[in-house]
């Protein structure tokens, strides 16, 4: 099977390169390589290279600069996917793309399932919520998976900043408003892998049957806070931490361009059910990822 994965460099693109040769050969595609936000080039290069399986980990995703880049903003969040899964359904290859737990306002104080009503409160999210709609439109063979607050330990994730903050602050305030599902890269393109290995042998007719949108996080729930706080205690290096105190903060002591959903936890529950897959918990996969 011929693979094009977008966004090669990107924490969830690094890990899918790592792993997807398990599964064929792979044409792993970064910035250099392909602009996605220039469509007629996505569209040319799919048509070209002819994949069987295209998984789109690209994206905007400074949340923040995204209120600024309106226009870059949707065109590589909500144009650029809608053209690849017009691509795909073109030359009958399956398409695997990622969303945000920030298509919900988060006013819901339960897990969100697929058939919650997206609600995005920020220019990120109407972009992702538009990719989806796109994708929904022009595509046949698709996935969409939205996921939440993905860290990896390479760059400048969650994980590495408040490992960093440890190492320069004694006191740090962590805001404890905002709750959602912790998601470990590597676990969510394992498992990825792992679903298309699976229907590896008829792949194309069971994602045309099952296509749609899913959840697939870290199962359970946290606050940046409390996730900090378990971040510290996993810290292989703890004896370079040089903070006392963490504190809870509120999210107004905090002012940012966009606003976050307070609450936006992913119930998976489809994803596992759908797929006979069991998605590990958050604290665990973070264990994991942390061992020095
Ligand atoms: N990070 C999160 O907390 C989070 C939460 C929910 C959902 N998601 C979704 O999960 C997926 C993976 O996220 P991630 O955390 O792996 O994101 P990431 O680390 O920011 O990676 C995104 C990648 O997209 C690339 N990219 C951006 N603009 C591009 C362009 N015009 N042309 C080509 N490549 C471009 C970036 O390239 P450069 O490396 O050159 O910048 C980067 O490598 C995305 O769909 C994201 O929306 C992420």
């Amino acid at each position: 099977m011929r693979i094009v994965l977008f966004g090669k460099n990107g924490q969830l693109g690094w890990e899918f390169q790592r792993i997807l040769p398990i599964l064929g050969e792979v044409i792993a595609l970064g910035r250099d390589e392909l602009d996605v936000s220039d469509l007629r080039n996505v569209q040319k290069t799919l048509e070209e290279l002819k994949p069987s399986l295209i998984i789109n980990t690209s994206a905007y995703t400074e949340v923040d600069q995204a209120e600024i880049e309106l226009e870059l903003t949707m065109k590589i969040n909500a144009l650029s996917p809608g053209v690849m899964a017009e691509a795909a359904r073109k030359h009958g290859a399956v398409f695997i793309h990622y969303s945000t737990d920030y298509v919900f306002d988060g006013t819901s104080d339960v897990p969100y399932t697929e058939s919650n009503v997206p609600n995005p409160l920020n220019t990120y999210g109407k972009s992702k919520l538009m990719g989806e709609e796109n994708i929904k439109q022009a595509g046949e063979a698709y996935l969409i998976l939205r996921t939440s607050w993905v860290y990896s330990l390479r760059g400048n994730s969650f994980v590495n900043k408040v490992l960093g903050w440890a190492r320069k602050n004694e006191s740090l305030k962590i805001v404890s408003d905002q709750i959602s599902s912790p998601t470990w890269a590597r676990m969510l393109a394992g498992m990825t892998s792992l679903m298309l290995a699976q229907n590896n042998a008829n792949l194309l007719e069971i994602i045309r049957e099952r296509r749609g949108v899913y959840h697939v996080a870290g199962s359970g729930f946290t606050s940046r806070y409390e996730w900090a706080k378990q971040i510290l205690a996993n810290d292989p290096d703890r004896s370079e931490q040089v903070v006392r105190n963490l504190e809870p903060a509120l999210s107004e002591d905090f002012p940012t361009p966009a606003t976050r959903p307070p609450f936006s936890a992913l119930d998976c529950t489809h994803f596992e059910e759908t797929f006979g897959l069991q998605l590990p918990a958050w604290s665990s996969a973070l264990k994991l990822a942390m061992v020095g």
